[in-house]
C-alpha cells in the first residue's frame, strides 16, 4: 500500500500577467478556491491511477471549514482518511500566483501541518509492502521517524525534497538520503540540495549525480517540458521525455509525477514504466488550473 506523511493546504490562486517582485502589487481580476498541500496532491495523484483502497494519507488539518472542505475532497478522491488527524491550529493555506506562462510563486500558511507528529503512523499501516511518500511541508524529524520504521519493516521510501528548506543542516540531508530509495528532486532542488553537501555550482543532472551516490539510492530528476532523468548510485542514466503541452498551470506537476511514481512502483514494481507514466501524468496535469483539477485518472493516462 502506499502511506503518503505529508502536509493538507487550501490554495488560493491567483492569475495575474507577471507575478509581483518585491515592494509591486499587481491586480488580479479574481481568484479560485481549490485543494492542495504537496501530501495531500501525491496522496490523490496516487488514488486516481491506483486500485480503489490502495493509498492512506496521515496528516493533520484544523477545525475549521477549510479543514473539512479538505478531508470531504480526500474521502472524494479515493484516500484513506482514517488516520488524518484534526487540531486547534488553522488548516494550511498556500497563497499561490500564476503568470501567462503558467509559472507559479507559492506562499504556504503550514498552520497546523507544523503540528504533525511520526507517532500519528500506526504499526499496522507499515510491512514490507509499503511505499512511503514523503515532501517538505511537515517537520523533518517526523518524517524522518516514519521513514526509518518503513526501512526497517523492508518498505520503501520516495522522498520528494520539495519545498527546499530555507536552511538545512548538512547532517539532516544525510540522514534523509540515508533513509531514502527514490529521491525525487526538480532542477532548483538537485542543485540546492547538491549544496548543502558542499557541492556548489553544480549543473542539475551533475547535482542529481553527486546525491544518488551520496545517499546510495536512485534520484529521480525532474525538469518541466524536458521531462525527467532517473539516475542510479553508479551513475546510471535513463531519460524520459515529456509530453508536449501548452501548460496551463504547473502547480501541481512535481506532486503528480510523484503520487504515480508510487502508484506504479505498488503496481508492478517497474522503475522504468513507473517513471514513464509519472511524466505522462505531469504533463496532463497542467491542462487545468490547480493542482488537483488536472490530475488524470487511470484511463486517461492508459489513454
Ligand atoms: O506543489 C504544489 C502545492 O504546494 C500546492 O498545492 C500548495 O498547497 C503547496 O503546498
Amino acid at each position: 500500500m502506499i502511506l503518503v506523511f505529508g502536509s493538507v493546504n487550501l490554495d488560493l490562486v491567483t492569475r495575474v500577467s507577471s507575478i509581483p517582485r518585491p515592494g509591486e502589487t499587481v491586480l488580479s481580476p479574481s481568484y479560485t478556491t481549490t485543494f492542495g498541500g504537496k501530501g495531500a496532491n501525491q496522496a490523490v495523484a496516487a488514488a486516481r491511477v491506483s486500485a480503489a483502497g490502495g493509498v492512506c494519507l496521515v496528516a493533520r488539518v484544523g477545525t475549521d471549514a477549510f479543514g473539512a472542505s479538505a478531508r470531504a475532497n480526500l474521502h472524494d478522491n479515493g484516500v484513506g482518511i482514517d488516520h488524518l488527524g484534526v487540531g486547534p491550529e488553522p488548516t494550511g493555506c498556500a497563497f499561490i500566483t500564476v503568470d501567462e506562462r503558467g509559472e507559479n510563486a507559492i506562499t504556504v500558511a503550514s498552520g497546523a501541518n507544523l503540528a504533525l507528529k511520526g507517532a500519528a503512523v500506526p504499526a499496522d499501516l507499515i510491512d514490507g509492502g509499503t511505499v512511503l511518500v514523503l515532501q517538505m511541508e511537515v517537520p523533518f524529524g517526523e518524517s524522518l521517524s516514519v521513514a526509518q520504521r518503513v526501512r526497517d519493516a523492508g518498505g520503501r521510501v520516495i522522498w520528494n525534497f520539495a519545498p527546499v528548506p530555507a536552511a538545512f543542516r548538512r547532517e539532516d540531508l544525510s540522514d534523509l538520503l540515508a533513509a531514502t530509495d527514490f529521491l525525487v528532486v526538480n532542477e532548483h532542488e538537485a542543485v540546492a540540495a547538491a549544496a548543502v553537501l558542499g557541492f556548489e555550482g553544480l549543473a542539475f543532472e551533475h547535482a542529481a549525480e553527486r546525491l544518488a551516490r551520496a545517499g546510495n539510492l536512485t534520484c529521480v530528476a525532474t525538469a518541466g517540458a524536458d521531462g525527467a532523468t532517473m539516475i542510479d548510485f553508479n551513475g546510471q542514466r535513463a531519460h524520459f521525455p515529456a509530453s508536449r503541452v501548452v501548460p496551463i498551470d504547473t502547480t501541481g506537476a512535481g506532486d503528480t509525477f510523484v503520487g504515480i511514481l508510487a502508484a506504479g512502483l505498488v503496481e508492478d514494481g517497474d522503475l522504468a514504466t513507473a517513471v514513464s507514466r509519472a511524466v505522462k501524468g505531469a504533463s496532463l496535469s497542467c491542462l487545468l488550473v490547480g493542482a488537483q483539477p488536472g490530475m488524470p485518472y487511470r484511463h486517461q493516462l492508459d489513454r
